[in-house]
């Protein structure tokens, strides 16, 4: 991803304000630089970025006073967020489903996840029940404000789940995308770009849930922003000739993000039974022929995975739950399919952390 370096320095300025906040006379800087106190404190609390403006006021007197330099404040923001996207031209093969639950093996293991609803039906949305009444902000209004200052106020905390999970939900708006006014065509195209830059130094991981399209801005437009993009597949539903062209249109939107990588395919809902492990293994092949990495973990089709989601909890999350006394109505028999579909996430995480490393 490239960066926008003017970006990138205002949130090392934030950065760097908050760690020495001990040793900083926040009184005496605002009187110096004219950035409001307020703002300064909103920084602090970590309830408000710095723009171009406050960067330009307050730089060269901190410059002045402490010797700040840019490759500092650089090197504060080094450890951006790994971008990944999940996405499949073909409809409910577990995009939603993967997603988040990797999102919840991500966030058990202390990663600061946020999971960004790129689809207009908004069922990362639902699935971790966002009530659209407390937080009625969503991905559209980001989007379309060019200044880039309303995505901290569109993005939920999920305080009852994880500390380290958060949502940029969607409520339908994203439909309009394509039609929208108040952006140009050029500007819908950089519109997700756009907001992950703004906030890609305060998480580990950013993931994406796309729509199953394959034409057009919906998917142009968040691939733009991806880093890596991964294709879960429906064993039953597979077809090499699905994958090899939606592996041939992610060619080609490296035109307008060359940072793009394929990650590869997974597996999702497999049944146990030799012929569709046959199955599977001559599409992995087929694929792997087309220079397509075809995942070894697999998502096992899951009734643990279904129910862990009735719950609105993806399995990793459910189980959290269930062992902090929270969920007392589940009987304790049925939990073994819920703790066999953690299980298959966590190996498919961990195979695709090796993938973004050693890619
Ligand atoms: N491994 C699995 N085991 C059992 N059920 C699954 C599994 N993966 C997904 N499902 C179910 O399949 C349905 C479709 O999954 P999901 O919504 O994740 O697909 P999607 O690709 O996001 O769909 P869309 O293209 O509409 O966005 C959901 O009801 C989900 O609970
Ligand atoms: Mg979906």
């Amino acid at each position: 991803m490239e960066f926008n370096k003017q970006d990138a320095l205002n949130q090392g300025l934030a950065k760097w304000i908050i760690k020495q906040k001990k040793l900083l006379n926040i009184s005496a800087i605002s009187e110096e630089t004219g950035v409001s106190r307020t703002q300064l404190n909103r920084v602090l609390e970590g309830k408000a970025d710095f723009n171009n403006g406050h960067f330009n006021k307050l730089f060269p007197v901190l410059k002045d006073w402490f010797g700040l330099t840019e490759e500092q404040l650089i090197e504060l923001v080094q450890d951006a967020a790994k971008i990944l996207a999940f996405w499949n031209q073909k409809g409910g093969v577990g995009k939603t489903t993967c997603c988040n639950s990797i999102a919840g093996v991500l966030t058990d293991q202390g990663k600061k996840v946020l999971v960004m609803d790129c689809d207009y039906q908004g069922n990362s949305t639902s699935l971790w029940n966002i009530d659209k009444q407390a937080f009625p902000m969503e991905i559209m209004d980001a989007l379309e404000d060019t200044q880039g200052e309303l995505i901290r106020d569109c993005i939920v905390q999920l305080h009852d789940i994880s500390e380290q999970l958060y949502i940029l939900p969607s409520y339908g708006k994203l439909n309009n995308l394509e039609t929208s006014e108040k952006l140009t065509t050029k500007q819908k195209l950089e519109s997700f770009k756009n907001i992950v830059n703004k906030i890609r130094f305060e998480y580990d991981y950013i993931l994406m849930d796309m729509r199953p399209d394959m034409y057009g801005l919906f998917s142009e437009a968040p691939l733009g922003a991806a880093e890596w993009v991964f294709l879960p597949v429906e064993a039953s539903l597979f077809s090499f000739d699905g994958l090899s062209r939606s592996v041939s249109y992610l060619k080609e939107r490296k035109k307008d993000n060359p940072l793009l990588k394929i990650g590869g395919a997974f597996f999702n809902r497999t049944k146990p039974g030799k012929n569709q492990m046959e199955q599977i293994e001559n599409y992995a092949l087929g694929a792997e022929r087309e220079g397509i990495y075809v995942f070894e973990s697999i998502i096992r089709d899951s009734v643990g995975i279904q129910k862990a989601f009735t719950y609105r909890y993806d399995p990793t999350v459910f189980l959290n739950k269930f062992n902090e006394g929270e969920i007392a109505d589940f009987p304790k028999t049925q939990l073994e399919p819920i703790k066999n579909a953690k299980s298959d996430f966590m190996e498919l995480t961990t195979e695709l952390l090796n993938r973004i490393q050693n890619g």
